[in-house]
């Protein structure tokens, strides 16, 4: 008696992934830019060194913004192009397309932006339940690395789904860290999670640096003590490059463009080239 079983179909048979995007012949370096504090100049220093690096050094930019606040869109409401897709959907169904797909253009002609979305939230709760959750914006950027030189992952502030995610998916992290107690006890959090995540789930997870940001030169003792404090638990980690407080970069951020867009001579631009220059060495 035949069952007939070898032909039937299999009801529960994984569903076919539908990416359509063809490989490119670019190899990008995924660095998520993370910190577990807000405030501290995640997307400031994500936008702006992208930014940089697409304006004056011809490398092909992918931002995405990982943070249900979207702040990378509003810091470039002026620049970026409409009609993203949902990151927040591919995050729920990640067979479905690659985040390469969806992406917008800007007016910087190689920089691009995925930007994020309220219903990131959502997809993080969701995330929570799937086995192999940390993985999902690994999968969803396999093709889309091919097409960029440099992919740029503003994470949220805290260690979770999504920062996890950022993590996993990067090559390298870099840490912008305030001149303030409460900014750098949230670095030791976050190098922790790093060992972590480099033991269990990504070996090759670098950190890029510590890079401190807002530095308001008039404090000159305070930043000093932290400085030393920064130097002392993480010497080698500290990124030669500073960022001052300027409020060039919240005007920019008010006229919705980018620090060199706002004023290509000011302290923020120069400084942002600066970080280019020497992430692109780190990186080489
Ligand atoms: N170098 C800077 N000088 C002055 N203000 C800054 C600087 N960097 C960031 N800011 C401001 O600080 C606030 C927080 O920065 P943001 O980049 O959004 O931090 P995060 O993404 O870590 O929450 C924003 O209002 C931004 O305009
Ligand atoms: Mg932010």
């Amino acid at each position: 008696m035949r069952l007939g079983f070898a032909s039937a179909p299999l009801a529960f048979a994984p569903k076919k992934p539908a990416k359509s995007l063809s490989p490119g012949n670019r190899k990008a370096t995924v660095i998520a830019v993370a910190a577990q504090k807000g405030g501290v100049g995640k997307t400031t220093t994500t936008v702006s060194l992208g930014a940089a690096l697409a304006r004056y050094y011809d490398k092909k930019v992918l931002i995405i913004d990982l943070d249900a606040q979207s702040h990378v869109e509003l810091a470039l409401r002026d620049m970026v192009n409409a009609g993203a897709g949902s990151l927040a959907e591919l995050l729920e169904e990640p067979t479905m397309m690659e985040v390469g797909e969806i992406a917008v253009g800007t007016r910087i002609p190689l920089l691009d932006v995925m930007p994020g979305s309220q219903d990131l939230s959502r997809a993080e709760n969701r995330l929570s339940t799937r086995i192999g959750k940390e993985l999902v914006l690994r999968e969803l950027i396999d093709v889309t690395r091919t097409h960029y030189d440099v992919i740029l992952l503003d994470c949220p502030p805290n260690l979770g789904n999504l920062t996890l995610n950022g993590l996993v998916a990067a090559d390298s992290v870099l840490v912008p860290c305030n001149p303030a107690l409460l900014a750098v006890s949230g670095v030791e959090g976050l190098l922790g999670a790093v060992e972590q995540i480099k033991k269990a789930l990504n070996p090759k997870l670098d950190v890029l640096g510590l890079l401190l940001t807002r530095v308001d030169q008039r404090n000159a003792s305070t930043n000093a003590l932290i400085v030393d404090m920064l130097v002392e638990n993480w010497g080698e980690l500290l990124a030669p490059v500073q960022i001052s407080a300027d409020v060039g970069v919240q005007k920019a951020q008010i006229e919705g463009v980018d620090v060199h867009g706002y004023d290509a001579h000011g302290r923020a631009a120069t400084q942002y080239c600066e970080l280019a220059e020497w992430v692109l060495a780190r990186i080489a």
